[in-house]
């Protein structure tokens, strides 16, 4: 910090370089979080079930969103490149600061520009939902998380504290089931050294299955099975209950939105399942008429995955 301070002293930044990178780091972040909604306003545009009038004109704001959402990728480009200089600067010293902050105060103009931009069109578009009356289905948070989740395969040290964990499994209790049986049970693991060792175990087993399937790679990762999350929580049921598989589908994807919601990511893990051949299964004391359907990896993601294309020739409306 010493150094940097010399240098805002010597050329008599108004601003120090350290509170510009700073400041272009939260701009990322606020243009991620636009760039989000955007996305989730121009698919809930898609959706207008509005008048004849009311749709064009949602979709005339759709399209200008489409063409603020190709501005904020140059703008992130753009402070990204802008951040990577401050950062160099910290180091080199010999940079005209000046100019940097120039290009800041430049960026801080566009910054401010699109954020205008985008609340206007936000503005808009909440004002046709209105016109709409209900018609128009705009984005809401729980079609947000929705839209957000993605399975993560990557996790960071952060540990989950217990009543995050709790309100997990809270929303995943909340899933229907058939004749409201409720037939869930949850083992919550928590100790990363015993998770990583199960994952051993079922690697271990299943070393030839892994090498068939795609994306797994054992060598690839220290947890091919768990991807080194901080817990991982086992769904479990009777055995002869025929719409378990079901409810415990449902019973995930709550906890998995649950989680999202609150700022956790997750993976769905059919390989779990594999833990049942290995000799580390009796640790888990599952009763003789219960079997495990699925484990969910929960963690703080290290990653954003890209959105897969969702195949969308698959409806008749009868
Ligand atoms: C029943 C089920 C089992 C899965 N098993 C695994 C698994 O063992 N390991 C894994 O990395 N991902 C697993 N996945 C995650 C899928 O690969 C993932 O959901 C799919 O590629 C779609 O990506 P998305 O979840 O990001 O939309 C499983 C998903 C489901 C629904």
């Amino acid at each position: 910090m010493e150094h940097i301070k010399t240098l805002i002293t010597d050329h008599q930044l108004d601003k120090g370089l350290y509170t510009l990178h700073t400041e272009s780091k939260e701009w990322l972040h606020i243009i991620t979080s636009w760039k989000k909604e955007l996305f989730s306003m121009i698919a809930g545009s898609k959706k207008a079930t509005a008048s004849p009038e009311i749709t064009a004109e949602i979709r005339k704001i759709a399209d200008a969103m489409t063409l603020l959402d190709k501005l904020l990728d140059k703008l992130y480009k753009d402070v990204d490149q802008h951040k990577h200089y401050l950062f160099k600067l910290f180091k080199t010293e010999k940079q005209d600061v000046e100019n940097y902050r120039k290009n800041h105060n430049a960026l801080l103009t566009r910054f401010m520009a699109e954020k205008d931009h985008y609340f206007a069109l936000r503005r808009e578009l909440h004002k046709m939902d209105e016109a709409a009356d209900g018609h128009f289905l705009f984005i809401n948070q729980t079609l947000q998380t929705i839209y957000d989740r993605r399975s993560v395969r990557k996790y960071n040290e952060k540990k989950i504290n217990k009543p995050l964990l709790e309100e997990l499994i809270s929303a995943a209790r909340m899933a229907p089931s058939a004749m409201n049986m409720q037939p869930w049970k949850f083992l919550v693991l928590t100790d990363k050294k015993r998770i990583k060792k199960f994952s051993s175990e079922i690697v271990e087993m299943a070393k030839p299955l892994f090498r068939l399937s795609h994306g797994i790679d054992t060598n690839e990762t220290s947890d091919p099975i768990f991807h080194n999350a901080p817990v991982v929580i086992f769904l479990v049921a009777p055995k002869d209950d025929m719409w378990a598989a079901l409810d415990l589908g449902m019973c995930a994807q709550n906890m998995m939105l649950a989680a999202k919601s609150l700022g956790l990511d997750t993976c769905p893990i059919g390989f779990a399942t594999l833990i049942e051949q290995t000799p580390v299964y009796a640790e888990l004391e599952i009763a003789e008429s219960d079997k495990i359907f699925l484990a969910i990896a929960v963690g703080y993601g290290d990653e954003t995955p890209k959105g897969h294309e969702h195949n969308k020739n698959n409806v008749r409306y009868l």
